[in-house]
């Protein structure tokens, strides 16, 4: 199959199409062929080896010189072609979206991926595309995490930085959803995007600095 491959670490240069061998699916495992899959912000941190801390334990953990898992991708959107003899959630055929978790390159920017049926998989609604799940795990996900380890209840007043990306987009729709009252962060080219998601104010960082902007989060 077809994968991504990170050659080293630096530049998206490092990145290669290649051919590798296809993933067999053991016992519990489906093999999904990929149709859509993403690129999130912890995929170029790894690819580029840039950690503000840790740097030398990421890099003992990751891999010294190279990579020593050298797919990236997390999230991924596809089809299952095959189903190992104890899965019983999915069949052949099924679309599915998902997502596979880890601190090192996951492998999902590939052809093909290996899921535990116990993983974070489930089958794709018809309303959305491809597109639209390859894009929500990792973004919804740690919105939701974060956003419930806030305690976050109605009438609260929350501010999200970088309410434009990956999970700050989820993050704002989801505390609207909790009844929260959301001033976003973003640049001036996504204001109108983060105010459609629902934000009630919006600040601009390259014209004001959040934190000294005068108003505090509560009650
Ligand atoms: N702990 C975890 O499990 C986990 C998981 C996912 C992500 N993360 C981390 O969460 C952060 C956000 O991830 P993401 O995937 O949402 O990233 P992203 O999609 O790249 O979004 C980045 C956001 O930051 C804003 N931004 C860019 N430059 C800025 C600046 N100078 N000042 C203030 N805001 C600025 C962007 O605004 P504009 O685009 O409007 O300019 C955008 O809203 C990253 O640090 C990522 O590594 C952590």
């Amino acid at each position: 199959m077809k994968a991504i491959v990170a050659t080293g670490y630096g530049s998206p240069d490092v990145l290669r199409l290649k051919e590798v061998d296809k993933p067999t699916p053991d016992a519990h495992e489906l093999l999904v062929r990929v149709h859509t899959t993403t690129v999130v912000a912890g995929d170029s941190r790894i690819r580029s080896s840039t950690y503000t801390r840790f740097g030398l334990l990421m890099r003992l953990g990751l891999g010294i010189r190279r990579p020593r898992k050298t797919i990236p991708g997390n999230e991924f959107s596809g089809v299952v072609e095959a189903v190992g003899s104890d899965v019983t959630r999915f069949r052949v055929g099924d679309h599915v979206f998902g997502v596979l978790w880890g601190i090192a390159f996951a492998g999902a920017n590939a052809e093909y991926v290996c899921v535990p049926d116990d993983g974070m998989v489930v089958i794709r609604p018809t309303g959305i595309s491809h597109q639209q799940a390859a894009a929500l795990p990792v973004g919804a996900l740690c919105a939701l995490h974060f956003l419930r380890r806030s305690g976050i209840h109605g009438g609260q007043r929350i501010l999200i930085h970088g309410a434009s990306g990956s999970v700050g987009t989820y993050a704002v729709q989801l505390a609207r959803h909790f009844g929260a009252h959301v001033t976003a962060v973003c640049g001036p080219d996504s204001v109108e995007l983060v105010q459609s998601l629902g934000a009630e104010r919006v600040l601009d960082y390259t014209k004001v600095d959040y934190s000294i902007a005068g108003r505090r989060a509560g009650p």
